[in-house]
């Protein structure tokens, strides 16, 4: 589905993302991977050359827009072009009501989840352009389009990445290039397993969450990646401003 294709993916040491990058290498691609863990980066690349996939690693923080600008020139100077991204490097929420997060917890938040989101997709667009085409995927969340205590500066950079993705599409559309997000529900990853489930707050909310979840469970990494590979793909060419839920009916 994404044969001969260029696509960058951020966050791709772990979870979503390397599930991602290792679906989209299945699918043809030539994947950039990225991460601000290099040697999470790296295994990830391992995986993917091992099944016979073309990969590399870089180590990048999307909080920084010089780091994110090399980024990008490294996937074009290296693969020749950028034809999608799937920008979904985030951090998890601090767990505490709005009233008791500290401007430090807040920015911390804001700055990777939607501000690193803002970096690469106006990097990626000033790379795309002069194709005239390419595909861009935010991962944004449910909690882009619902909201839940205790995780304001989450759900705001959230909510914020949905409304980033459609204003963002409206400028890239008249490019060539579509920008849509995702929306996962709880998703079984690092975030969720090793470090949201053993937060004593969280996991005090977790009988609720899962009841949210209509379909009965909390969801699988291949169930975003597969979402995030059609919209990247030229099967989605008529979709683009979408926040797409991959949520188990969470949010509905
Ligand atoms: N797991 C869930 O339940 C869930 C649900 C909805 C949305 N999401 C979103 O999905 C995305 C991936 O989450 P995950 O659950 O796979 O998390 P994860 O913690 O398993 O993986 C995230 C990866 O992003 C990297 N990263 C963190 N900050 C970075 C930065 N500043 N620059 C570059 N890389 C950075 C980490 O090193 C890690 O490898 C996030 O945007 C998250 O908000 C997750």
């Amino acid at each position: 589905m994404l044969k001969n294709k260029t696509i960058l993916a951020t966050g791709a040491g772990s979870g979503i993302g390397r599930t991602a990058a290792q679906t989209f290498a299945r699918a043809g691609a030539n994947v950039v991977v990225v991460d601000l863990n290099e040697a999470a980066a790296r295994e990830t690349v391992a995986a993917i050359r091992a099944a016979g996939g073309q990969a590399e690693a870089v180590v990048c923080n999307v909080a920084v827009e010089d780091e994110v600008a090399a980024m990008v020139a490294f996937a074009v100077s290296h693969y020749g072009r950028l034809d999608g991204a799937f920008n979904n490097a985030g951090i998890e929420m601090h767990n505490k009501p709005v009233h008791e997060l500290t401007a430090a917890e807040w920015n911390s938040v804001i700055a990777v989840d939607l501000t690193g989101v803002f970096y690469c997709i106006k990097h990626e667009i000033l790379a795309m352009k002069a194709n005239g085409a390419g595909s861009i995927v935010n991962t944004a969340s449910a909690s882009g389009v619902r909201a839940q205590a205790n995780s304001s500066e989450y759900v705001a950079a959230k909510h914020g990445v949905v409304g980033l993705t459609k204003a963002a599409a409206a400028d890239a559309g008249p490019l060539g290039i579509r920008v849509n997000a995702i929306c996962p529900g709880l998703i079984m990853t690092p975030m969720a397993r090793d470090r949201l489930m053993h937060d004593p707050v969280f996991s005090q909310a977790l009988d609720g969450l899962r009841q949210r979840h209509i379909i009965g469970r909390f969801g699988e990494t291949s169930e975003v990646a597969e979402a995030a590979m059609w919209l990247l793909s030229d099967r989605a060419s008529f979709s683009t401003g979408t926040a797409m839920l991959v949520d188990g009916g969470y949010a509905i």
